[in-house]
């Protein structure tokens, strides 16, 4: 089955975004990383939009195919009680949702120190730039094997 990696809103601006604190690759370059590493028998599945109901759509979307999820919320980390509701479908139906961060939020501003979205995930990688992903590519090996 896919895996899904799903990112959230002013993330297909990577690359060009900030790149001091996102660094430099574009999100082409991780879904490149990703396949590269991808457990056999998976395929990765990366999307990336700027609007609320689609993510939510995706979760619905993951419910239905039991696919893994890794999720990167993005500003709707801090505020989406909506996308909360969402994720927590996902883990309530025993699927696994890794919440991922490219850079450290704790370490930011402070209405970037809380996420609602972490009560309902399965764990939380944040700090590693593009590692992220690839440390929840690795959690979601873990706990499938
Ligand atoms: C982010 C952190 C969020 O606070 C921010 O709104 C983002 C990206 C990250 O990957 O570090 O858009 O989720």
């Amino acid at each position: 089955g896919s895996i899904l990696v799903l990112n959230g809103p002013n993330l297909g601006r990577l690359g060009s975004r900030e790149p001091d604190v996102y660094g430099s690759g574009t999100l082409d370059d991780l879904r490149a990383r990703l396949d590269s590493e991808a457990p056999p028998g998976h395929a990765i599945d990366l999307r990336q939009t700027n609007d609320e109901a689609e993510l939510i759509g995706w979760l619905y979307e993951a419910v239905d195919t039991s696919s893994p999820v890794i999720l990167n919320p993005a500003a709707f980390t801090h505020y989406s009680y909506a996308l909360r509701d969402a994720a927590a479908l996902v883990t309530k139906a025993g699927l696994i949702l890794i919440e991922v961060h490219i850079s450290n939020p704790h370490a930011r501003e402070e209405f970037r120190h809380n996420s609602v979205i972490s009560g309902v995930a399965t764990g939380v990688i944040a700090g590693f730039g593009f590692d992220s992903y690839l440390l929840a590519l690795d959690a979601v090996n873990r706990l499938l094997g």
